[in-house]
Protein backbone atom coordinates (compact mmCIF):
# COMPACT_ATOMS: atom_id res chain seq x y z
CA UNK A 1 0.00 0.00 0.00
CA UNK A 2 1.28 3.66 -0.54
CA UNK A 3 1.46 6.27 1.81
CA UNK A 4 -0.91 8.92 0.53
CA UNK A 5 1.10 11.91 -0.82
CA UNK A 6 0.14 14.14 1.37
CA UNK A 7 0.86 12.50 4.29
CA UNK A 8 4.35 11.40 3.28
CA UNK A 9 5.32 14.60 2.68
CA UNK A 10 4.43 15.90 6.46
CA UNK A 11 6.26 13.12 7.52
CA UNK A 12 9.31 13.76 5.17
CA UNK A 13 9.03 17.25 7.19
CA UNK A 14 8.48 15.98 10.46
CA UNK A 15 12.05 14.05 9.93
CA UNK A 16 13.55 17.53 8.62
CA UNK A 17 12.46 19.18 11.84
CA UNK A 18 14.44 17.19 13.40
CA UNK A 19 18.19 18.59 14.86
CA UNK A 20 20.10 15.59 12.96
CA UNK A 21 22.82 17.71 11.69
CA UNK A 22 22.91 15.53 8.17
CA UNK A 23 19.61 16.34 7.53
CA UNK A 24 18.36 19.45 5.10
CA UNK A 25 18.43 22.41 7.47
CA UNK A 26 17.30 25.14 5.09
CA UNK A 27 20.43 26.99 4.78
CA UNK A 28 23.39 27.42 2.23
CA UNK A 29 24.79 24.29 3.14
CA UNK A 30 22.74 20.75 3.36
CA UNK A 31 25.51 19.68 5.91
CA UNK A 32 25.95 22.50 7.88
CA UNK A 33 25.86 21.64 11.48
CA UNK A 34 27.48 18.80 11.17
CA UNK A 35 30.58 20.45 10.30
CA UNK A 36 31.88 19.28 13.65
CA UNK A 37 33.55 21.69 16.44
CA UNK A 38 36.74 20.05 15.80
CA UNK A 39 39.01 21.07 18.15
CA UNK A 40 40.57 18.09 20.14
CA UNK A 41 41.27 18.43 23.85
CA UNK A 42 44.68 16.71 22.67
CA UNK A 43 47.16 16.37 19.74
CA UNK A 44 49.76 14.50 18.22
CA UNK A 45 51.31 14.93 15.36
CA UNK A 46 52.95 11.78 13.95
CA UNK A 47 56.46 12.86 13.37
CA UNK A 48 56.62 12.29 17.17
CA UNK A 49 56.30 8.84 16.67
CA UNK A 50 59.07 8.19 14.26
CA UNK A 51 57.51 9.35 11.19
CA UNK A 52 59.56 10.43 7.81
CA UNK A 53 57.71 12.42 5.54
CA UNK A 54 60.65 11.67 2.18
CA UNK A 55 58.07 9.31 0.39
CA UNK A 56 60.07 6.40 0.55
CA UNK A 57 60.19 5.53 4.31
CA UNK A 58 57.28 3.63 5.02
CA UNK A 59 55.50 5.17 8.21
CA UNK A 60 52.60 2.16 8.42
CA UNK A 61 53.85 1.63 12.41
CA UNK A 62 54.07 5.17 13.33
CA UNK A 63 50.52 5.55 12.20
CA UNK A 64 49.48 2.39 14.33
CA UNK A 65 51.52 3.76 16.85
CA UNK A 66 50.16 7.52 16.91
CA UNK A 67 46.40 5.69 17.00
CA UNK A 68 47.25 3.01 19.70
CA UNK A 69 48.57 6.01 21.72
CA UNK A 70 45.69 8.33 21.09
CA UNK A 71 43.35 5.51 22.11
CA UNK A 72 43.81 6.39 25.89
CA UNK A 73 42.34 10.06 24.98
CA UNK A 74 38.94 8.12 23.85
CA UNK A 75 37.38 9.14 26.66
CA UNK A 76 38.62 12.38 27.15
CA UNK A 77 37.12 14.14 24.14
CA UNK A 78 39.63 12.21 22.08
CA UNK A 79 42.27 13.42 20.15
CA UNK A 80 43.82 14.78 16.68
CA UNK A 81 46.53 13.52 14.70
CA UNK A 82 48.49 16.09 12.67
CA UNK A 83 50.25 15.39 9.72
CA UNK A 84 52.44 18.17 8.16
CA UNK A 85 53.82 18.83 5.09
CA UNK A 86 55.48 15.81 3.61
CA UNK A 87 55.21 12.88 1.71
CA UNK A 88 54.30 10.04 4.18
CA UNK A 89 54.08 6.59 2.74
CA UNK A 90 52.43 4.07 4.51
CA UNK A 91 50.29 0.76 4.25
CA UNK A 92 46.90 0.50 5.33
CA UNK A 93 46.22 1.78 9.00
CA UNK A 94 43.19 1.21 11.14
CA UNK A 95 41.34 4.48 13.13
CA UNK A 96 39.76 4.75 16.34
CA UNK A 97 36.50 6.85 17.60
CA UNK A 98 37.05 9.94 18.62
CA UNK A 99 39.56 10.53 16.16
CA UNK A 100 40.64 13.77 13.61
CA UNK A 101 43.29 13.12 11.51
CA UNK A 102 43.98 16.04 10.14
CA UNK A 103 45.97 17.37 7.17
CA UNK A 104 48.27 19.70 6.65
CA UNK A 105 47.95 21.72 3.12
CA UNK A 106 51.04 20.37 1.57
CA UNK A 107 51.07 16.91 2.91
CA UNK A 108 50.46 13.82 1.14
CA UNK A 109 49.70 10.21 2.23
CA UNK A 110 50.79 7.93 -0.03
CA UNK A 111 49.39 4.32 -0.81
CA UNK A 112 52.26 1.47 -0.53
CA UNK A 113 52.95 0.47 -3.98
CA UNK A 114 53.63 -3.15 -2.07
CA UNK A 115 50.24 -5.34 -1.62
CA UNK A 116 51.26 -6.86 1.48
CA UNK A 117 51.21 -3.61 3.02
CA UNK A 118 47.28 -3.84 2.32
CA UNK A 119 46.19 -7.15 4.27
CA UNK A 120 43.52 -8.94 3.55
CA UNK A 121 40.38 -9.10 5.43
CA UNK A 122 37.04 -11.71 4.58
CA UNK A 123 34.60 -10.37 2.20
CA UNK A 124 31.28 -7.71 3.39
CA UNK A 125 27.93 -10.34 4.44
CA UNK A 126 25.93 -7.85 1.88
CA UNK A 127 28.47 -9.13 -1.06
CA UNK A 128 29.75 -12.93 -0.01
CA UNK A 129 32.54 -12.43 -1.82
CA UNK A 130 35.33 -9.87 -3.45
CA UNK A 131 33.58 -7.46 -5.46
CA UNK A 132 36.09 -8.33 -8.38
CA UNK A 133 37.61 -11.77 -7.41
CA UNK A 134 35.73 -14.63 -5.40
CA UNK A 135 37.32 -14.63 -1.86
CA UNK A 136 38.79 -12.46 0.08
CA UNK A 137 39.71 -8.28 -0.05
CA UNK A 138 42.34 -6.15 0.50
CA UNK A 139 42.11 -3.82 3.08
CA UNK A 140 41.56 0.11 2.38
CA UNK A 141 44.33 2.28 3.12
CA UNK A 142 42.28 4.52 5.60
CA UNK A 143 40.58 1.85 7.59
CA UNK A 144 37.60 1.43 10.58
CA UNK A 145 34.67 -0.55 11.63
CA UNK A 146 32.53 0.25 14.46
CA UNK A 147 33.39 3.41 15.42
CA UNK A 148 31.63 6.60 16.51
CA UNK A 149 32.89 10.35 15.78
CA UNK A 150 35.71 10.19 13.28
CA UNK A 151 37.24 12.98 10.82
CA UNK A 152 39.33 12.97 8.26
CA UNK A 153 40.18 16.71 7.50
CA UNK A 154 42.55 19.09 6.36
CA UNK A 155 43.43 22.22 4.78
CA UNK A 156 42.98 20.52 0.87
CA UNK A 157 46.09 18.38 2.31
CA UNK A 158 46.27 15.27 -0.39
CA UNK A 159 45.42 11.64 -0.03
CA UNK A 160 46.73 9.44 -3.23
CA UNK A 161 46.34 5.49 -3.17
CA UNK A 162 49.17 5.44 -6.28
CA UNK A 163 46.61 3.04 -7.78
CA UNK A 164 48.29 2.55 -11.04
CA UNK A 165 49.89 -0.11 -9.67
CA UNK A 166 46.78 -1.77 -8.98
CA UNK A 167 45.60 -0.93 -12.03
CA UNK A 168 48.14 -2.58 -14.00
CA UNK A 169 47.45 -5.88 -11.68
CA UNK A 170 43.69 -5.57 -12.88
CA UNK A 171 44.79 -5.16 -16.25
CA UNK A 172 47.64 -8.16 -16.56
CA UNK A 173 44.93 -10.48 -14.14
CA UNK A 174 47.68 -10.76 -11.40
CA UNK A 175 45.80 -9.66 -8.94
CA UNK A 176 44.84 -12.46 -5.69
CA UNK A 177 42.40 -10.95 -4.03
CA UNK A 178 40.00 -7.89 -5.01
CA UNK A 179 41.09 -4.39 -4.97
CA UNK A 180 41.12 -2.11 -1.84
CA UNK A 181 39.15 0.82 -1.41
CA UNK A 182 41.48 4.35 -0.45
CA UNK A 183 39.24 4.94 3.02
CA UNK A 184 36.66 2.62 4.00
CA UNK A 185 34.63 3.05 7.31
CA UNK A 186 32.26 -0.15 8.12
CA UNK A 187 29.36 -0.16 10.79
CA UNK A 188 30.33 3.46 12.01
CA UNK A 189 28.30 6.39 12.76
CA UNK A 190 28.94 10.26 12.96
CA UNK A 191 31.87 10.21 10.31
CA UNK A 192 33.22 13.47 8.78
CA UNK A 193 35.46 13.64 5.75
CA UNK A 194 35.88 17.20 4.53
CA UNK A 195 38.26 19.71 3.03
CA UNK A 196 41.19 17.25 0.94
CA UNK A 197 41.68 16.09 -2.28
CA UNK A 198 41.69 12.02 -2.91
CA UNK A 199 43.91 10.72 -5.57
CA UNK A 200 44.33 7.47 -7.34
CA UNK A 201 42.47 5.35 -5.82
CA UNK A 202 43.29 1.67 -6.24
CA UNK A 203 39.39 0.66 -6.24
CA UNK A 204 36.38 2.82 -5.17
CA UNK A 205 38.02 5.47 -3.69
CA UNK A 206 35.43 6.76 -0.12
CA UNK A 207 33.09 3.61 0.89
CA UNK A 208 30.84 3.95 3.83
CA UNK A 209 29.25 0.79 4.06
CA UNK A 210 27.00 0.13 7.40
CA UNK A 211 27.47 3.24 8.09
CA UNK A 212 25.03 6.31 9.68
CA UNK A 213 25.25 10.12 9.96
CA UNK A 214 28.16 10.14 7.13
CA UNK A 215 29.10 13.91 5.61
CA UNK A 216 31.75 14.20 2.79
CA UNK A 217 32.34 17.99 2.14
CA UNK A 218 33.83 19.81 0.17
CA UNK A 219 36.39 16.79 -1.66
CA UNK A 220 37.88 17.03 -4.82
CA UNK A 221 38.38 13.22 -5.54
CA UNK A 222 40.83 12.77 -8.99
CA UNK A 223 41.90 9.88 -11.02
CA UNK A 224 42.78 9.22 -14.55
CA UNK A 225 39.46 8.78 -17.05
CA UNK A 226 40.25 5.40 -17.94
CA UNK A 227 41.53 4.23 -14.60
CA UNK A 228 39.29 1.13 -13.63
CA UNK A 229 36.61 1.29 -11.42
CA UNK A 230 37.73 4.23 -9.93
CA UNK A 231 34.50 5.04 -8.34
CA UNK A 232 34.75 8.78 -6.22
CA UNK A 233 31.96 8.13 -3.25
CA UNK A 234 30.15 4.67 -2.96
CA UNK A 235 27.55 4.99 0.22
CA UNK A 236 26.47 1.62 0.54
CA UNK A 237 24.05 0.14 2.67
CA UNK A 238 24.14 3.40 4.70
CA UNK A 239 21.41 6.06 5.89
CA UNK A 240 21.57 9.64 6.28
CA UNK A 241 24.93 10.15 4.45
CA UNK A 242 25.54 13.71 3.11
CA UNK A 243 27.87 14.57 0.20
CA UNK A 244 28.26 18.82 -1.00
CA UNK A 245 30.60 20.58 -2.25
CA UNK A 246 32.43 18.21 -4.17
CA UNK A 247 34.28 18.17 -7.54
CA UNK A 248 34.77 14.59 -8.58
CA UNK A 249 37.00 12.53 -11.87
CA UNK A 250 37.26 9.54 -11.86
CA UNK A 251 37.43 6.76 -14.37
CA UNK A 252 33.93 5.38 -12.94
CA UNK A 253 30.84 6.39 -11.51
CA UNK A 254 31.26 9.77 -9.83
CA UNK A 255 28.82 8.64 -6.79
CA UNK A 256 27.42 4.88 -6.76
CA UNK A 257 24.98 4.40 -4.50
CA UNK A 258 24.21 0.57 -3.25
CA UNK A 259 23.09 -1.61 -0.94
CA UNK A 260 24.44 -5.15 -1.68
CA UNK A 261 24.73 -8.58 -4.21
CA UNK A 262 22.01 -10.42 -5.40
CA UNK A 263 21.40 -13.41 -2.55
CA UNK A 264 23.94 -11.87 -0.32
CA UNK A 265 22.72 -8.07 -0.20
CA UNK A 266 19.22 -9.65 -0.30
CA UNK A 267 19.31 -11.84 3.01
CA UNK A 268 21.64 -9.16 4.85
CA UNK A 269 18.83 -6.82 4.19
CA UNK A 270 20.54 -3.20 5.00
CA UNK A 271 18.73 -0.85 2.77
CA UNK A 272 20.71 2.54 1.80
CA UNK A 273 18.36 5.21 2.63
CA UNK A 274 18.30 9.44 2.88
CA UNK A 275 21.29 10.06 0.95
CA UNK A 276 21.35 13.95 -0.32
CA UNK A 277 23.96 15.24 -2.74
CA UNK A 278 24.64 18.75 -3.49
CA UNK A 279 26.40 20.47 -5.61
CA UNK A 280 28.38 18.41 -7.31
CA UNK A 281 30.23 18.94 -10.01
CA UNK A 282 32.65 16.52 -12.34
CA UNK A 283 33.14 14.21 -15.22
CA UNK A 284 32.85 10.40 -16.02
CA UNK A 285 33.68 9.10 -19.28
CA UNK A 286 32.62 6.18 -18.97
CA UNK A 287 29.91 5.68 -16.66
CA UNK A 288 27.61 7.97 -14.41
CA UNK A 289 27.30 11.00 -12.44
CA UNK A 290 25.32 9.86 -9.97
CA UNK A 291 24.51 6.07 -10.33
CA UNK A 292 21.92 3.72 -8.24
CA UNK A 293 23.15 0.05 -8.25
CA UNK A 294 23.92 -2.19 -9.75
CA UNK A 295 24.09 -3.75 -6.42
CA UNK A 296 21.03 -3.07 -4.83
CA UNK A 297 19.51 -5.72 -3.29
CA UNK A 298 18.63 -4.72 -0.03
CA UNK A 299 17.04 -1.77 -1.29
CA UNK A 300 17.49 1.99 -2.09
CA UNK A 301 15.14 5.13 -1.33
CA UNK A 302 15.15 8.53 -0.35
CA UNK A 303 17.82 9.80 -2.57
CA UNK A 304 17.64 13.48 -2.79
CA UNK A 305 20.58 15.25 -4.97
CA UNK A 306 20.18 18.89 -6.82
CA UNK A 307 22.97 21.06 -7.94
CA UNK A 308 24.50 18.92 -10.13
CA UNK A 309 27.17 19.56 -13.49
CA UNK A 310 28.72 16.85 -15.05
CA UNK A 311 30.35 17.09 -18.52
CA UNK A 312 32.22 14.45 -21.08
CA UNK A 313 30.75 11.72 -19.27
CA UNK A 314 28.90 8.87 -20.24
CA UNK A 315 25.24 9.07 -18.32
CA UNK A 316 24.00 11.67 -16.05
CA UNK A 317 21.67 9.48 -14.13
CA UNK A 318 21.91 6.10 -14.16
CA UNK A 319 19.74 3.34 -12.06
CA UNK A 320 21.38 0.07 -12.95
CA UNK A 321 19.54 -3.44 -11.51
CA UNK A 322 18.85 -7.02 -13.03
CA UNK A 323 16.90 -10.39 -12.17
CA UNK A 324 18.81 -11.77 -9.88
CA UNK A 325 18.92 -8.36 -7.25
CA UNK A 326 15.81 -8.21 -5.19
CA UNK A 327 15.71 -5.24 -3.58
CA UNK A 328 13.92 -1.94 -4.54
CA UNK A 329 15.14 1.29 -5.90
CA UNK A 330 12.52 4.34 -4.80
CA UNK A 331 11.70 7.57 -4.14
CA UNK A 332 14.28 8.70 -6.17
CA UNK A 333 14.69 12.60 -6.33
CA UNK A 334 17.43 14.81 -8.84
CA UNK A 335 17.26 18.60 -9.52
CA UNK A 336 18.82 21.49 -11.16
CA UNK A 337 21.17 19.81 -13.33
CA UNK A 338 23.24 20.87 -15.78
CA UNK A 339 25.23 19.19 -18.50
CA UNK A 340 27.55 19.29 -21.52
CA UNK A 341 28.66 17.31 -23.65
CA UNK A 342 26.79 14.02 -22.49
CA UNK A 343 26.21 10.32 -23.89
CA UNK A 344 22.75 9.95 -21.92
CA UNK A 345 21.13 12.40 -19.59
CA UNK A 346 19.19 9.77 -17.76
CA UNK A 347 19.98 5.70 -18.47
CA UNK A 348 17.76 3.21 -17.03
CA UNK A 349 19.37 -0.47 -17.20
CA UNK A 350 17.41 -3.69 -16.33
CA UNK A 351 19.77 -5.91 -17.04
CA UNK A 352 22.94 -5.03 -15.73
CA UNK A 353 23.93 -8.78 -15.13
CA UNK A 354 26.82 -8.91 -13.31
CA UNK A 355 26.17 -12.06 -10.35
CA UNK A 356 27.93 -12.73 -7.16
CA UNK A 357 27.86 -16.72 -8.33
CA UNK A 358 25.47 -19.17 -9.73
CA UNK A 359 23.07 -19.32 -7.07
CA UNK A 360 20.92 -16.19 -6.96
CA UNK A 361 17.25 -16.52 -7.90
CA UNK A 362 16.40 -15.42 -11.23
CA UNK A 363 13.17 -14.59 -9.71
CA UNK A 364 14.34 -11.81 -7.36
CA UNK A 365 13.17 -9.17 -9.88
CA UNK A 366 14.12 -5.70 -8.54
CA UNK A 367 11.15 -3.02 -7.73
CA UNK A 368 12.26 0.23 -9.50
CA UNK A 369 9.11 2.88 -8.80
CA UNK A 370 8.80 6.96 -8.30
CA UNK A 371 11.90 8.51 -10.13
CA UNK A 372 11.45 11.88 -10.42
CA UNK A 373 13.88 14.27 -12.88
CA UNK A 374 13.28 18.14 -12.95
CA UNK A 375 14.78 21.17 -13.96
CA UNK A 376 16.84 19.81 -16.56
CA UNK A 377 19.93 21.33 -19.17
CA UNK A 378 21.98 20.26 -21.75
CA UNK A 379 24.08 20.93 -24.48
CA UNK A 380 25.60 18.53 -27.00
CA UNK A 381 23.09 15.26 -25.45
CA UNK A 382 23.67 12.12 -27.58
CA UNK A 383 20.48 10.24 -26.20
CA UNK A 384 18.11 11.82 -24.21
CA UNK A 385 17.14 8.80 -22.24
CA UNK A 386 17.97 5.04 -22.32
CA UNK A 387 15.08 3.47 -20.13
CA UNK A 388 15.08 0.08 -20.22
CA UNK A 389 12.92 -1.99 -17.39
CA UNK A 390 12.44 -5.59 -17.38
CA UNK A 391 10.04 -7.39 -19.58
CA UNK A 392 6.98 -8.43 -16.80
CA UNK A 393 9.04 -6.29 -14.07
CA UNK A 394 7.98 -2.82 -15.88
CA UNK A 395 9.71 0.32 -13.80
CA UNK A 396 6.94 2.75 -12.23
CA UNK A 397 6.18 6.28 -12.05
CA UNK A 398 9.31 7.50 -13.75
CA UNK A 399 7.86 11.45 -14.01
CA UNK A 400 10.41 13.99 -15.90
CA UNK A 401 9.81 17.25 -15.97
CA UNK A 402 11.35 20.86 -17.31
CA UNK A 403 14.06 18.91 -19.15
CA UNK A 404 15.44 21.00 -22.09
CA UNK A 405 17.89 19.16 -24.68
CA UNK A 406 19.85 19.70 -27.61
CA UNK A 407 20.00 15.94 -28.70
CA UNK A 408 22.22 14.91 -31.55
CA UNK A 409 20.62 11.30 -31.91
CA UNK A 410 17.46 9.91 -33.67
CA UNK A 411 15.11 9.07 -31.84
CA UNK A 412 16.34 10.96 -29.10
CA UNK A 413 14.38 9.01 -26.42
CA UNK A 414 14.84 4.82 -25.91
CA UNK A 415 12.00 3.31 -23.84
CA UNK A 416 10.76 0.10 -22.85
CA UNK A 417 9.22 -1.61 -20.06
CA UNK A 418 8.61 2.01 -18.09
CA UNK A 419 5.50 3.64 -17.06
CA UNK A 420 5.35 7.20 -15.92
CA UNK A 421 4.91 11.22 -16.66
CA UNK A 422 6.35 13.97 -17.99
CA UNK A 423 5.85 17.77 -18.66
CA UNK A 424 7.97 20.63 -20.15
CA UNK A 425 10.46 18.23 -21.75
CA UNK A 426 11.88 18.80 -24.77
CA UNK A 427 12.80 17.22 -27.28
CA UNK A 428 9.25 15.43 -26.27
CA UNK A 429 9.78 12.06 -23.92
CA UNK A 430 8.42 9.06 -25.38
CA UNK A 431 4.91 8.00 -25.22
CA UNK A 432 5.61 5.60 -22.44
CA UNK A 433 5.89 8.68 -19.97
CA UNK A 434 2.62 10.02 -20.78
CA UNK A 435 2.21 13.90 -21.10
CA UNK A 436 -0.56 13.73 -17.71
CA UNK A 437 1.04 14.78 -14.37
CA UNK A 438 -1.03 17.91 -13.57
CA UNK A 439 -3.85 17.56 -12.66
CA UNK A 440 -4.39 14.00 -12.40
CA UNK A 441 -0.88 12.27 -11.98
CA UNK A 442 1.44 14.46 -9.90
CA UNK A 443 0.82 12.69 -6.71
CA UNK A 444 1.96 9.94 -8.12
CA UNK A 445 5.38 11.41 -8.89
CA UNK A 446 7.54 11.44 -6.31
CA UNK A 447 8.75 14.80 -4.22
CA UNK A 448 7.80 17.64 -7.51
CA UNK A 449 9.21 20.43 -6.19
CA UNK A 450 9.17 23.02 -9.08
CA UNK A 451 9.40 26.71 -8.90
CA UNK A 452 5.69 27.76 -8.96
CA UNK A 453 6.48 30.29 -12.27
CA UNK A 454 4.43 27.66 -13.85
CA UNK A 455 0.50 27.73 -13.39
CA UNK A 456 0.12 23.89 -13.89
CA UNK A 457 3.43 23.75 -10.87
CA UNK A 458 1.29 25.88 -8.91
CA UNK A 459 -1.79 23.68 -8.98
CA UNK A 460 0.25 21.04 -7.20
CA UNK A 461 1.77 23.66 -5.04
CA UNK A 462 -1.28 24.27 -3.38
CA UNK A 463 -2.18 21.19 -2.49
CA UNK A 464 1.36 20.53 -0.57
CA UNK A 465 0.72 23.41 1.25
CA UNK A 466 -1.61 22.78 3.63
C1 LIG B 1 28.55 -2.32 14.93
O1 LIG B 1 29.09 -1.40 15.85
C2 LIG B 1 28.43 -1.42 17.11
C3 LIG B 1 28.94 -0.27 17.92
O2 LIG B 1 30.32 -0.15 17.84
C4 LIG B 1 28.67 -2.78 17.77
O3 LIG B 1 28.01 -2.82 19.00
C5 LIG B 1 28.12 -3.86 16.85
O4 LIG B 1 28.43 -5.14 17.36
C6 LIG B 1 28.73 -3.74 15.47
N1 LIG B 1 28.08 -4.67 14.56
C7 LIG B 1 28.76 -5.52 13.84
C8 LIG B 1 27.97 -6.41 12.94
O5 LIG B 1 29.98 -5.60 13.90
C1 LIG C 1 37.04 23.94 1.28
O1 LIG C 1 38.36 23.56 1.63
C2 LIG C 1 39.33 24.57 1.37
C3 LIG C 1 40.64 23.99 1.74
O2 LIG C 1 40.69 22.69 1.30
C4 LIG C 1 38.99 25.82 2.18
O3 LIG C 1 39.91 26.83 1.84
C5 LIG C 1 37.59 26.26 1.85
O4 LIG C 1 37.23 27.35 2.66
C6 LIG C 1 36.63 25.12 2.11
N1 LIG C 1 35.27 25.50 1.77
C7 LIG C 1 34.24 25.15 2.53
C8 LIG C 1 32.91 25.60 2.04
O5 LIG C 1 34.37 24.53 3.57
C1 LIG D 1 42.38 21.35 -3.68
O1 LIG D 1 43.38 20.78 -4.51
C2 LIG D 1 42.89 20.30 -5.74
C3 LIG D 1 43.97 19.51 -6.41
O2 LIG D 1 45.14 20.25 -6.49
C4 LIG D 1 42.41 21.49 -6.55
O3 LIG D 1 41.94 21.06 -7.80
C5 LIG D 1 41.28 22.15 -5.77
O4 LIG D 1 40.86 23.30 -6.45
C6 LIG D 1 41.77 22.53 -4.37
N1 LIG D 1 40.60 22.94 -3.61
C7 LIG D 1 40.55 24.08 -2.96
C8 LIG D 1 39.29 24.36 -2.24
O5 LIG D 1 41.48 24.86 -2.93
C1 LIG E 1 49.69 -12.94 -5.98
O1 LIG E 1 50.28 -14.06 -5.38
C2 LIG E 1 51.55 -14.40 -5.95
C3 LIG E 1 51.98 -15.71 -5.32
O2 LIG E 1 51.98 -15.58 -3.94
C4 LIG E 1 52.53 -13.27 -5.70
O3 LIG E 1 53.76 -13.56 -6.29
C5 LIG E 1 51.97 -11.99 -6.33
O4 LIG E 1 52.80 -10.89 -6.00
C6 LIG E 1 50.58 -11.71 -5.80
N1 LIG E 1 50.00 -10.58 -6.51
C7 LIG E 1 49.65 -9.43 -5.92
C8 LIG E 1 49.10 -8.35 -6.78
O5 LIG E 1 49.72 -9.25 -4.72
C1 LIG F 1 36.83 23.04 6.15
O1 LIG F 1 37.50 24.28 5.89
C2 LIG F 1 36.71 25.42 6.23
C3 LIG F 1 37.51 26.65 5.82
O2 LIG F 1 38.81 26.58 6.32
C4 LIG F 1 36.40 25.40 7.72
O3 LIG F 1 35.56 26.46 8.03
C5 LIG F 1 35.71 24.10 8.07
O4 LIG F 1 35.50 24.02 9.45
C6 LIG F 1 36.56 22.94 7.63
N1 LIG F 1 35.84 21.72 7.91
C7 LIG F 1 36.31 20.82 8.74
C8 LIG F 1 35.43 19.68 9.04
O5 LIG F 1 37.45 20.90 9.16
C1 LIG G 1 20.98 25.34 -9.72
O1 LIG G 1 22.36 24.97 -9.76
C2 LIG G 1 23.24 26.04 -10.02
C3 LIG G 1 24.65 25.49 -10.06
O2 LIG G 1 24.71 24.29 -10.74
C4 LIG G 1 23.10 27.07 -8.91
O3 LIG G 1 23.91 28.18 -9.22
C5 LIG G 1 21.64 27.52 -8.79
O4 LIG G 1 21.49 28.37 -7.67
C6 LIG G 1 20.72 26.34 -8.60
N1 LIG G 1 19.33 26.78 -8.64
C7 LIG G 1 18.44 26.40 -7.73
C8 LIG G 1 17.08 26.92 -7.93
O5 LIG G 1 18.71 25.64 -6.81
C1 LIG H 1 29.76 16.51 -28.01
O1 LIG H 1 29.98 15.51 -27.03
C2 LIG H 1 30.80 14.44 -27.45
C3 LIG H 1 30.90 13.45 -26.30
O2 LIG H 1 29.64 12.98 -25.93
C4 LIG H 1 32.16 14.96 -27.85
O3 LIG H 1 32.95 13.90 -28.33
C5 LIG H 1 32.04 16.05 -28.90
O4 LIG H 1 33.29 16.63 -29.15
C6 LIG H 1 31.08 17.12 -28.41
N1 LIG H 1 30.86 18.10 -29.46
C7 LIG H 1 31.04 19.40 -29.24
C8 LIG H 1 30.72 20.28 -30.41
O5 LIG H 1 31.43 19.86 -28.19
C1 LIG I 1 26.51 6.02 -25.81
O1 LIG I 1 25.27 5.36 -25.58
C2 LIG I 1 24.97 4.38 -26.56
C3 LIG I 1 23.57 3.89 -26.31
O2 LIG I 1 23.42 3.36 -25.03
C4 LIG I 1 26.01 3.29 -26.49
O3 LIG I 1 25.75 2.32 -27.47
C5 LIG I 1 27.40 3.89 -26.72
O4 LIG I 1 28.39 2.93 -26.52
C6 LIG I 1 27.64 5.03 -25.75
N1 LIG I 1 28.87 5.70 -26.10
C7 LIG I 1 29.85 5.85 -25.23
C8 LIG I 1 31.02 6.63 -25.72
O5 LIG I 1 29.81 5.40 -24.11
C1 LIG J 1 13.06 24.77 -15.32
O1 LIG J 1 14.42 24.48 -15.05
C2 LIG J 1 15.26 25.61 -15.14
C3 LIG J 1 16.67 25.11 -14.91
O2 LIG J 1 17.00 24.16 -15.83
C4 LIG J 1 14.86 26.63 -14.12
O3 LIG J 1 15.66 27.78 -14.26
C5 LIG J 1 13.40 27.00 -14.30
O4 LIG J 1 13.00 27.86 -13.26
C6 LIG J 1 12.53 25.76 -14.29
N1 LIG J 1 11.16 26.10 -14.59
C7 LIG J 1 10.13 25.67 -13.85
C8 LIG J 1 8.79 26.03 -14.36
O5 LIG J 1 10.28 25.04 -12.83
C1 LIG K 1 6.50 31.18 -5.34
O1 LIG K 1 7.22 30.57 -4.25
C2 LIG K 1 7.98 31.50 -3.52
C3 LIG K 1 8.80 30.73 -2.49
O2 LIG K 1 8.37 29.41 -2.39
C4 LIG K 1 7.03 32.48 -2.87
O3 LIG K 1 7.79 33.43 -2.13
C5 LIG K 1 6.23 33.21 -3.93
O4 LIG K 1 5.27 34.04 -3.32
C6 LIG K 1 5.50 32.20 -4.81
N1 LIG K 1 4.87 32.87 -5.91
C7 LIG K 1 3.64 32.58 -6.32
C8 LIG K 1 3.13 33.38 -7.47
O5 LIG K 1 2.97 31.70 -5.80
Amino acid sequence: MRIPFALADVLLVLAFLSPAPWAVNGGSSYCKGATPDISRPHSVTITEFGAVGDGVTLNTKAFQNAIFYINSFADKGGAKLFVPAGRWLTGSFDLISHLTLSLDEDAVILGSTNSDDWPVVDPLPSYGRGRELPGRRHRSLIYGSNLMDVIITGNNGTIDGQGDVWWNWFHDKTLNYTRPHLVELINSTGVVISNLTFRNSPFWTIHPVYCSQVVVQNVTILAPLDSPNTDGVDPDSSSDVCIEDCYISTGDDLIAIKSGWDEYGISYGRPCKNIRIHRLVGQSRSSAGIAIGSEMSGGVSEVHAQDLHFFGTNSAIRIKTSPGRGGYVKNIHIANMTLTNVNATIRLTGHYGEHPDDDYDPNALPVVERITIENVRGDNITHAGVLEGIEGDTFLDICLLNITLSVTSKPPWDCAHIAGYSDLVTPKACKLLREEIFPDHWSDCYNIYSQNSSSRLNRGKQWLSW
